[in-house]
């Protein structure tokens, strides 16, 4: 642990004290007297009643008591390995962050996670993973908050707790934690037919890692870089696992789910310790910054769409290798705190209407679950960069802020005028037009269209591969309580593959709907005002 750049003196702060102590030959309270008896309670005669005044019973019993914090609301069940980046500085040309040029080498902190399952759940849920990778960069942390399918289930922020509700556990009954049995899933995605392509995803063999160390990473919004020169480009992250990309198939995930329900957490911890580091190449794909944000009929600012590599292919700008385990789970993986907002100079948010709203609700979260504004001091969250925010006081501070002006500039404490520093502006928020239009609550025409890359997607997969979707749909359908959901979606697969919609509608003993004309946005939301009232899902 180095200096702790918040504190006045540079002085450790007690996080790291305590780890210390915690290893020491003698045992003391949290207060630091002595203790020579931790196992008896202070009694009236050995028999009792215990006596209040017991301070060491009560602490102990009164932290224990407290010890456990909210898993996060979604993706609470996770993995986490330390690692670095090195930069082969192919990315210098497009982007200014200095952890892209040649031979740079920058600490990582990688969490991989489930989306739906609670901490306690199996591994290998049918899922989709998150990816989310934080850079210790020396200019500040840069998260990459990804997941191992490039496409996502809803194109606006606003229905994202919509979707997690429809996901997430039955209300009533709290089962179960996927896809499986799961009416209120199924009826979110045929009704909101934008989630169409990313539940594809689901149900084929990506929803299924063998292992995290075989898993593409995926930023999946568009990102707009700037180079030295300040010229932009829009761009998407990949992340390409050079153990390759495996998955197992439906029964295994059973079977192991069974056995070892932790069998990715211990596959990933085993692998490192035994010396086998895993890596994988970061890539982008990059796109002209064009007015419209359209790339070969492709809205930019569509999460549920991505671009083929035939059209955009990766370019690597380096390689991360995970080389050491974490030591604490609670103190690294459970309090890691990762942010899409956390942006490195030379890499900004585009207009996504998705990653708007994360760029608000990941914070905003955390101040819940790691109790406070404060969670940027706790050791796995700090930058390795000098910090010098204005931000005082709050729950869980650990700094001893000097001086009485917390403000710049300011002619108090000596003066301190404020300072840009050589790049910070506009470096940091890439300055670019925002159109003038009224205000409304719409999506764009070019986000109506939420089939043909599912098609693309299905058409693109083995026979072997097919068949295991049309089994998972089938298994997964078969569950669904409520006839009108089956058939809902079962209309949905008509307009991804007639075949694949007659295979799933044969294993469930249902007719086949003819495909219609892939309905269009508006359609949708005249489909649904049918089926639910007047209230517009669009
Ligand atoms: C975790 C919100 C979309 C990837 C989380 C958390 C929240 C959240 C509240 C828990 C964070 C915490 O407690 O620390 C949202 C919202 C979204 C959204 C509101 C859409 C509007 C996405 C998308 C991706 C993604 C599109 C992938 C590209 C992740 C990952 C984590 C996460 C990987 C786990 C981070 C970790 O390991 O700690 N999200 N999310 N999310 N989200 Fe999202």
């Amino acid at each position: 642990q180095g200096p702790d750049p918040r504190t006045a003196t540079g002085a450790p702060t007690s996080a790291s004290g305590l780890d210390v102590a915690q290893q020491g030959a003698f045992l003391t309270t949290a207060h630091g007297a002595r203790l020579a008896d931790t196992d008896h309670s202070l009694k009236v005669g050995s028999r009792g009643p215990t006596l209040l005044q017991d301070h060491h019973l009560r602490e102990k019993i009164s932290h224990f008591d407290h010890e456990r914090i909210p898993e996060r609301v979604v993706h609470a069940r996770g993995a986490a390995a330390h690692g670095v980046f090195v930069g082969n500085g192919a990315g210098e040309s497009i982007c200014r962050a200095g952890f892209l040029r040649a031979g740079v080498e920058t600490p990582v902190f990688v969490r991989f996670s489930t989306v739906l399952g609670s901490r306690g759940s199996a591994d290998l849920a049918r899922d989709t993973r998150g990816f989310a990778t934080r850079f210790y960069t020396d200019e500040g942390n840069y998260d990459l908050v990804g997941n191992n399918i490039p496409v996502f289930f809803i194109q606006d922020g606003i229905k994202f707790p919509d979707v997690v509700h429809a996901a997430k556990p039955h209300p009533d009954r709290e089962i179960p934690q996927a896809q499986s049995a799961h009416d209120t899933f199924w009826d979110f995605v045929s009704l909101h037919t934008e989630a169409q392509a990313h539940t594809l995803w689901n149900m084929s063999d990506r929803g299924l890692p063998r292992s995290l160390r075989t898993m593409e990473g995926f930023g999946v919004h568009t990102f707009r870089l700037i180079n030295a020169d300040g010229q932009t480009c829009l761009v998407k992250f990949h992340w390409k696992p050079k153990q390759g990309v495996h998955s197992v198939t439906w029964e295994e995930a059973q079977l192991t789910n069974g056995n070892d329900p932790d069998f990715h957490r211990r596959d990933l911890a085993d692998t490192i310790e035994s010396g086998h580091y895993p890596e994988w190449d970061l890539g982008v794909q990059v796109m002209p910054d064009t007015e419209d944000e359209m790339f070969a009929g492709i809205d930019l600012l569509d999460p549920t769409k991505f671009v083929p590599e035939e059209l955009a292919p990766v370019q690597v700008l380096g390689t991360m290798t995970l080389n050491r385990n974490p030591v604490n789970y609670f103190a690294e993986t459970e309090q890691v705190a990762f942010n899409p907002a956390n942006l490195a100079p030379g890499i900004d948010v585009t207009n996504d209407p998705l990653l708007q709203a994360r760029l608000f609700s990941y914070l905003d979260t955390q101040i819940t679950r790691l109790g406070g504004p404060n969670w940027n001091q706790i050791p796995i969250n700090r930058a390795h960069a000098p910090i010098n925010d204005m931000l005082r006081d709050g729950q869980h501070q650990d700094a001893v802020h000097g001086g009485v002006a917390p403000y710049r500039p300011h002619s108090l404490d000596g003066g301190c005028p404020f300072t840009a520093g050589p790049g910070d502006h506009p470096f940091i928020d890439i300055p670019a037009p925002v159109a003038a239009a009224l205000k409304v609550r719409e999506n764009p025409l070019t986000f109506e269209d939420h089939f043909t890359q599912a098609t693309m997607f299905y058409r693109s997969l083995s026979p072997v591969e097919q068949d295991h979707v049309v089994a998972a749909y089938t298994f997964e359908l078969s569950k669904c309580y409520e006839q009108t959901v089956r058939e809902r979606q079962l209309l949905a697969l008509a307009n991804i593959d007639a075949d694949l919609c007659a295979r799933v509608a044969d294993g469930l003993g249902l007719p086949a709907p003819a495909p219609s004309v892939p309905p269009t946005e508006t359609d949708t939301t005249a489909a649904v005002s049918q089926i639910c009232g007047t209230w517009p899902v669009a």
